[in-house]
């Protein structure tokens, strides 16, 4: 373990380099020791605390912090004699993994991309959509999160991430679920993309109905926009489904993001489905193959990544296994007798929500108050950004009957602990 002579130079240079606001931030909420060790759910600390990882790399470690499966093969494709970057040749791994995709998400036809991270595919899908339409404006909805770029900014369903930055003015952001204000929108003729997460990742897990969806695919239909789901969190198993929106009975968009399952939080890969007629118009034009892509976009070890987690998760049976433990957790919450905090959610995309109830007993903090306590019983859950109310819970796939216990022991005393000294105060 560092000496905390060597911890605090560690944070000094942090500050000094980086981003000392953040490490402000940080220490305030005692988050300001870093982990050294990660196996599964559990995060080892410098200062010897162990934490159970709600979290997970915000559900990207879908398998737990560093799955030795996955190591041990990604180990072998490091040393492969083939070169990881080849821009001027083509792959036979990308042909593998997007014809999986493509099967897994429904697309009888179509095409995929492959990227670094979720915002670098939702960039993509908003001006692939563009190019075949020839149309700029884009839609997306309150609550929901694509990702920090330009675009992706000024699709996000919070003002909180455009402090200082101007919204495009192709882009709107409309009341969540609002059909009429969708269709008012795309009668205008002009909407090149609706944009939006089937569940919520940022909003606590808040999931759209799927008759809704499929009014809103017809509307999209009818108008020529392009409806894209963004599933960088919700795909892959994690709501009970290869993807949310199949969860949730709703129709195959013409556009599906799938990132941070692909990628067992170790190496960044995310992929771009679309349609047939989305390829033909973009790259199939004469001297467009090459239009869209990135120098990591593909590259070799992404691509070994992607194809042993789907392999991983087909062993699992990633769909019914999330299904199966989100109930077991719902199962042990129900018998828990903790009045004030709903559990929400679809599969393992779950949220603690707090009630009017508790929200009473704590004060309208009562869902930061929970998170800062179960800290301190040693259970990382996160802030949903979007709702002030909610925790966001986003366990490994393979979360054990013993780590469920234990959260829900951690959530008993925190609890315990708050309504005790809302009482004594
Ligand atoms: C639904 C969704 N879309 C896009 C993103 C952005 O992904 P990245 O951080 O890899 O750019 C995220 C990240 O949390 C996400 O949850």
């Amino acid at each position: 373990m560092p000496s905390p002579a060597e911890r605090e130079a560690t944070q000094t240079a942090y500050a000094a380099s980086v981003n000392p606001a953040w490490l402000d931030v940080l220490r305030q909420c005692g988050l300001d020791a870093r982990p050294l060790e990660a196996e599964g759910c559990w995060l080892r600390l410098e200062d010897g605390r162990r934490w159970l990882d709600f979290v997970a790399g915000y559900g990207a470690a879908v398998l737990g912090h560093r799955p030795q499966a996955l190591l041990a093969g990604l180990a072998e494709d490091l040393f492969d004699p083939a070169p990881n970057l080849h821009p001027l040749g083509f792959s036979g791994l990308a042909g593998d993994l997007a014809a999986e995709l493509l099967t897994l998400a429904g697309f009888a036809d179509g095409k995929a991309l492959f990227a670094s991270s979720g915002a670098e595919a939702v960039e993509g899908a908003l001006k692939l959509a563009r190019m075949a339409s020839g149309r700029r404006r884009a839609l997306s909805f309150d609550g929901g999160f694509h990702g920090l770029t330009l675009e992706a900014t000024s699709l996000a369903g919070s003002d909180f991430w455009r402090q200082g930055l101007p919204r495009s003015e192709d882009c709107a952001v409309l009341p969540w679920g609002d059909l009429a204000a969708a269709a008012a929108e795309l009668s205008r003729g002009d909407v090149a993309a609706v944009l939006l997460e089937p569940v919520q990742g940022s909003a606590g897990a808040r999931a759209w109905r799927g008759e809704a969806l499929s009014e809103l695919a017809e509307l999209c239909r009818r108008h020529g926009a392009r409806l894209i789901y963004d599933e960088a969190l919700s795909g892959l198993g994690r709501c009970g489904a290869w993807f949310a929106y199949q969860a949730l009975g709703a129709p195959a968009p013409d556009m599906l993001i799938a990132a941070k399952g692909l990628s067992g939080g170790v190496l960044p890969v995310s992929a771009l489905l679309f349609r047939e007629d989305i390829y033909q118009a973009v790259f199939a034009r004469p001297g467009c193959a090459k239009i869209h892509g990135s120098t990591f976009g593909g590259n070799r070890l992404a691509l070994c990544c992607g194809l042993r987690m789907l392999s991983l998760l087909r062993q699992l049976d990633a769909p019914a296994q999330a299904r199966e433990r989100g109930e077991a957790l719902r199962r042990r919450w129900r018998g828990a007798g903790l009045e004030g905090f709903e559990l929400e959610g679809v599969g393992l995309m779950l949220a603690l929500r707090a009630g009017p109830a508790a929200q009473e007993r704590l004060g309208e903090g009562a869902a930061g108050l929970l998170w800062l306590q179960l800290l301190q019983e040693g259970a990382l859950t996160a802030p949903a950004a979007h709702d002030a109310a909610a925790l966001r819970l986003l366990p490994p796939l393979n979360v054990a009957e013993t780590e469920l216990d234990f959260f829900l022991k951690a959530c008993r005393r925190a609890i315990a602990t708050l309504e005790q000294e809302a009482t004594t105060s």
